[in-house]
């Protein structure tokens, strides 16, 4: 099984990557292959200024790296360092249908805002399939909000196949069901557009700040509530150990007990968790040079395979004579 996935430098990861996407990848990385990489053509489309992106793509690998990625076991990778990726993005765009793309989400809500939306947003999908398929990726690891991209990557590959004869491999999205949709601060997708996200490496003090400032509903404090729907609840079952998160369902079934208690809690667990993974960042936080070797090293690797089945994709649609 050959797994991949990607992830955009757009700022510093958030709860919604990590419990979402990345613990996935760690998981993954075991099998037969894994290529993880920095989306950073897809966040040119948003990301406008030089340095903030370059500075945006060595944090997010160095934070890959402190969240437990290992280069030994999995291929990680800058999305720029593999030129293949766009040359097949053009293979694809000129079979992509105009109503496809019209229908995915990322555009569609920008032009339902009434803002300017420019062809990276509208061919935004038709590159992440292009991601995915020089890979010959069997599995993709996301959050709930990448699913329909990984179906219009199904339908791009699938034409092009009957088109074309059988060229790529069909991939399937991988989700973790309690945490394929990370509440925000206020109940809604965390998300960094919404302003709603807990970072992973912020300043303990500062996230405790943003915790504490969590929206919850006014429920008097003896009325018992139903833990399952409450993101606050949600939020602290990710961090929580088993038991600690059996306590508090009991606590909120049985009324009695304050939101700040809760926060409070919240806090606390989410130090524990991400403690080790800190110490890990501060250390590679200091050695650049050797973060950047493992990118050079993964994009080597990443650009053998891509060139494998670019050269088989060209030769499908007559680039290439057979
Ligand atoms: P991006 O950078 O927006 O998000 C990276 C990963 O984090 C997941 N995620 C969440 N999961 C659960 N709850 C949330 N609140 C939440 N917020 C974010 C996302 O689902 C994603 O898995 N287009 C992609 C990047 C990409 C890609 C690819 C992914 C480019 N090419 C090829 C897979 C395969 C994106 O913008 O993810």
């Amino acid at each position: 099984m050959r797994v991949l996935s990607g992830i955009q430098p757009t700022g510093r990861f958030h709860w919604g990557n990590y419990f979402g996407a990345i613990r996935q990848y760690i998981e993954l990385q075991d099998e037969d292959e894994s290529y993880y990489f920095i989306a950073n053509l897809h966040a040119l489309t948003t990301v406008r200024d030089p340095k903030v992106l370059a500075g945006y793509t060595l944090d997010a690998a160095i934070d890959l790296l402190a969240l437990g990625l290992d280069p030994q076991r999995a291929t990680l990778f800058v999305q720029s360092d593999v030129p293949e990726i766009s040359e097949l993005c053009w293979l694809l765009l000129t079979g992509a249908p105009m109503g496809l793309l019209e229908r995915c989400h990322a555009y569609k809500d920008k032009v339902a805002r009434g803002l300017p939306a420019d062809a990276g947003l509208f061919t935004y999908p038709v590159l992440m399939a292009a991601d995915i398929l020089a890979y010959d990726s069997d599995v993709v690891p996301v959050g709930e909000d990448q699913v329909q991209h990984i179906e219009v990557c199904r339908d791009l590959a699938g034409s092009f196949n009957h088109h074309f004869g059988q060229t790529f491999t069909l991939p399937k999205a991988k989700l973790l069901d309690h945490s394929a949709k990370v509440p925000g601060t206020d109940g809604e997708k965390m998300s960094k557009s919404y302003n709603n996200t807990l970072e992973l490496f912020e300043d303990a003090k500062a996230q405790r700040k943003k915790i504490m400032r969590i929206t919850t509903d006014s429920r008097p404090m003896d009325e018992p509530k139903e833990p399952e729907g409450d993101h606050l609840f949600q939020l602290y079952s990710l961090v929580a150990a088993e038991a600690e998160r059996e306590e508090m369902a009991a606590m909120y079934r049985r009324g009695g007990f304050g939101y700040g208690e809760v926060k409070k809690a919240l806090a606390d667990a989410a130090e524990r968790y991400f403690a080790e993974a800190r110490a890990r960042r501060l250390e590679l936080e200091s050695d650049h040079d050797k973060v950047r070797a493992i990118l050079a090293d993964g994009a080597a690797r990443a650009r053998k395979k891509a060139g494998e089945v670019l050269l088989r994709s060209k030769r499908a649609c007559g680039l290439i004579p057979t």
